[in-house]
Formats: C-alpha cells, sequence, structure tokens
C-alpha cells in the first residue's frame, strides 16, 4: 500500500513518539532491551542532546499522523561535546545511579563496559575533522524503512545543516549493520574511521566494529 509521510521540523510534543523509535532501534535497529534495560536513562544519553539543546535541527516522519521515523542532527559537534560533559553527563549518572543502572541485571554489564572503555581509551569519539563539523542520527520503526522515507528525511536534514553553514556531516554506524551501511553509502556517505567498540563483545558476546562515514555538504 503507498503511503504518505509528511516530513517536519521536530515539535516538542514529538519527544515521547522519537524517544520510543530510539529505543527500539537503538541494536542495528532492534530493540535496546538486547543489551540495556533501562529505556529512560538510553533514550536521555541518545536525544536530550539534540531535543533540548538543539531541537531546531531534529525532523520527523510522519504517516497518518503517527511519528515512524526521526534525524535528530548537530551542526557543531564540538558544541555537542561540550554541552554533553558539562550539562547531560552529569544528571545522565545521577539518574542512573538512582535507577540501579550500575547494578541492575539488565543494565550493568553495557553500562560497566562503557565506562571501562572510556576510562581504558579503548573506546574514543570520532576524531573531529574540520571538513565534518556536523553530525547526525537517523532511525525508522521496522514497518516503515525501505519505502524511500529515510531518504527524505535526510535530505531535509542536510538542507538544513548546509543553510546552517556547515561544511560537511558525519555519522557513526557498525560495519556488521549492512543496511545502515548502504543506505548511507547511498546518501553519499563515505567510510573514514574504524573505531574499537569493545563494548559489543562485552555485553551482547558480539564482535563489533564502529564505523565513521562523512560526507560534504
Ligand atoms: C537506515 C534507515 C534510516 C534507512 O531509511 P529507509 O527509509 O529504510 O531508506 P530508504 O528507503 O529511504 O532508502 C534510501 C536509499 O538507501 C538504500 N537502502 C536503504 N536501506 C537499505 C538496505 N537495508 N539495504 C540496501 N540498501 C538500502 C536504498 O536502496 C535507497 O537507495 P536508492 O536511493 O539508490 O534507491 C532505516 O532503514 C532504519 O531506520 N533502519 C534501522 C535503524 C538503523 O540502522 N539506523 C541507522 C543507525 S546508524
Amino acid at each position: 500500500v503507498a503511503q504518505n509521510v509528511v516530513i517536519r521540523a521536530y515539535e516538542p510534543r514529538d519527544r515521547e513518539a522519537a524517544r520510543k523509535i530510539c529505543c527500539d532501534t537503538a541494536f542495528q535497529g532492534e530493540p535496546v532491551e538486547k543489551f540495556f534495560t533501562d529505556r529512560e536513562v538510553f533514550a536521555d544519553a541518545l536525544m536530550n542532546y539534540y531535543l533540548d539543546f538543539e531541537p531546531e535541527s531534529s525532523f520527523v516522519a510522519e504517516v497518518n499522523g503517527k511519528v515512524v521515523g526521526y534525524v535528530t542532527a548537530c551542526c557543531d559537534s564540538k558544541r555537542y561535546r561540550r554541552t554533553f560533559a558539562l550539562r547531560i553527563l552529569p544528571l545522565l549518572l545521577l539518574k542512573s545511579l538512582a535507577r540501579g543502572v550500575f547494578w541492575k541485571r539488565g543494565t550493568r554489564r553495557f553500562a560497566w563496559a562503557m565506562v571501562r572503555g572510556v576510562l581504558s581509551g579503548a573506546v574514543r569519539a570520532p576524531k573531529l575533522r574540520r571538513m565534518y563539523p556536523a553530525h547526525l542520527h537517523i532511525n525508522f520503526s521496522r514497518e516503515f524503512r525501505g519505502e524511500g522515507f529515510g531518504k527524505q528525511l535526510m535530505e531535509r536534514a542536510l538542507e538544513h545543516l548546509r543553510d546552517a553553514g556547515a561544511s560537511g556531516v558525519h555519522i557513526v554506524t557498525v560495519k556488521e549493520n549492512d543496511g545502515a551501511v548502504r543506505f548511507f553509502r547511498a546518501m553519499r556517505f563515505q567510510p573514514l574511521e574504524f573505531l574499537p567498540a569493545p563494548y559489543w563483545e562485552e555485553t551482547v558476546n558480539e564482535h563489533k566494529t564502529a564505523l565513521v562515514m562523512a560526507r560534504s555538504l
């Protein structure tokens, strides 16, 4: 059945729908419960910067009045890092402690694997390159993939980043996520850097490598 999609700017009323899609698609398009069972903490970690500090760079795809996909973006990844470290991480750690994330069964493995990885230097953020200061995340509910909606939403986000003056944009995916890699290639992103992701091995016993891809605008 052909479906009509509306691509529009993110609005505060889309928040819960976007957070749900974020959690439903967290593990290569599969639900977050595969590796972490606290949706509240996970969605805060992945979405708060974009929805609270730069909401004008997020867009949603809506079908029959329902949000089925989103793109969250950031024009300046330096600003993202600073804001995350100073304004988001402290509250996230407090909330994690309050909710028992570091000792509960469904959350402790991933939480400690991340802490270990960051402290040991094994988990690194992508090297910031002047060419590609912007970054984004894009995710769709399962039933709405492969319909060309991702492409439309991506084009809207790229246009916004271009208008905001960014020279290029990068994304981080997982090398093993073939569908995503093909999608980003189709959107003219090129592989730029591989990053270790030991937390997947330590959490779900699957070896994965993070892949940074980028394109100019
Ligand atoms: C990745 C995702 C955002 C792509 O959106 P989509 O709506 O499914 O993609 P589209 O239908 O708009 O496809 C656009 C292009 O990408 C290609 N493409 C998309 N998904 C593909 C797949 N799984 N395999 C091969 N090609 C794919 C299409 O062939 C199309 O190419 P074309 O323009 O040359 O015809 C979406 O499938 C998704 O949310 N997947 C699960 C979550 C995920 O992996 N997100 C990325 C995390 S980094």
